[in-house]
């Protein structure tokens, strides 16, 4: 097939590039670069060996998403590209609102003018908000979620949903992430976040590389086994590949959408994460425990059963990888990608 894949120059949609070509699918990706570096592109096209067609627009512009499907031949579209941070969108509701439901509606409508009815979603466990029990399935009915940002997934999920309700053509996947984390083997692509990481891993490693001073873990008094929080870490390898088995599921797919958690089924604490990436550096980290962070849950797992089950996926990566290749990365590149 030839994908689509928005957001292509990110963490999770780079990684995707790559399990796409090694799949036999050919890609073009549109990325508006706000949050990602140019020399992601020249390292994928290194891994791939081959060139990427790269589109660099903002797909909130309606008319440039629409004359992209009207030059390009697309079969199907890898939805990634959006605003992430939750804590941002708790501060800029709007602007999230704006961008991630713009840019969808963008796609979802020259999807439909150029007859292109294959649609993968990037969604989040944040969809089963503060209520559901864990482990998490996908049939709990009640989506919600604290922020902006996971509004915005909620919004969305229902929007693709309403769409292929009235055309029998139309297959979505929502793939729920539950704590990406990891990169390429190879070192050559990971994640990089702009300014402070908001998340454990990235903050983690930045503190192994000397970026920042200690790590604090957001409350050590949870009801689990060492007082910290726990939540279901996912190779970003893992992910990706959990991708091209849902895009390459659709025309099976007996109802029009389908949700499927992509987790590991298994949380693991801040505690036991930093334990393993001190094993992974080959020394101890600092740290102290602060106060817990305003919205957080104690424990978020997967039920990973329905990927299994119906895309014929599992996430095979362990904890120790997923912190060797994150220092890999790290390491290799204490900064980042270069600046463009
Ligand atoms: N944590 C710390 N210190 C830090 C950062 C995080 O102790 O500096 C802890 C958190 O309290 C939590 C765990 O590490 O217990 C993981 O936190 P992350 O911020 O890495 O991830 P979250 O589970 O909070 O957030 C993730 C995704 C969001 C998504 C959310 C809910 O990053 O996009 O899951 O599904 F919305």
């Amino acid at each position: 097939m030839r994908v689509l894949v928005t957001g292509g120059a990110g963490y999770i949609g780079s990684h995707t590039v790559l399990a796409l070509v090694a799949a036999g699918h050919d890609v073009v990706v549109v990325d508006d670069f706000s949050n990602a570096k140019k020399a992601v592109v020249s390292r994928l096209e290194e891994l791939a060996g081959r060139q990427i067609p790269v589109h660099a627009f903002d797909l909130t512009d309606a008319a440039r998403t629409d004359e992209l499907f009207a030059t390009e031949q697309i079969d199907a579209v890898i939805h990634f590209a959006a605003f992430k941070a939750v804590g941002e969108s708790v501060q800029k509701p709007a602007m999230y609102y704006r961008n991630n439901l713009d840019t969808t509606l963008s796609l979802v409508e020259a999807m439909q003018r150029h007859g292109v009815t294959r649609f993968v979603f990037s969604s989040s466990a944040t969809v089963y908000g503060e209520h559901a029990p864990v482990p998490y399935q996908e049939d709990w009915d009640r989506l919600d979620s604290s922020n902006p940002y996971g509004q915005t997934k909620v919004m969305i999920e229902r929007i693709l949903t309403d769409v292929a309700a009235v055309d029998e053509a139309w297959r979505v996947a929502l793939l729920r992430y539950f704590n990406p984390v990891g990169a390429h083997p190879s070192g050559r692509i990971g994640e990089d976040p702009t300014g402070t990481p908001n998340n454990l891993m990235p903050y983690l490693s930045q503190v192994a590389v000397g970026r920042r001073e200690k790590l604090t873990i957001f409350g050590g008094d949870y009801p689990t086994a060492d007082g910290t929080g726990e939540r279901d870490y996912i190779h970003v390898e893992d992910l990706a590949t959990g991708h091209v088995a849902a895009l390459e599921h659709l025309d099976t797919m007996v109802t029009r959408t389908r949700a499927f958690n992509l987790g590991t089924g298994t949380g693991t604490s801040v505690l036991s994460l930093l334990r393993a990436f001190e094993r992974a550096v080959g020394r101890e980290l600092p740290y102290e425990i602060g106060p817990r962070r305003p919205g957080d849950l104690a424990v978020t797992y997967a039920d990973p059963a329905r990927a299994h089950a119906e895309l014929g996926w599992r996430a095979t990566r362990t904890i120790d990888d997923m912190c060797a290749d994150t220092w890999r990365w790290q390491s290799q590149n204490p900064q980042g990608y270069p600046e463009d």
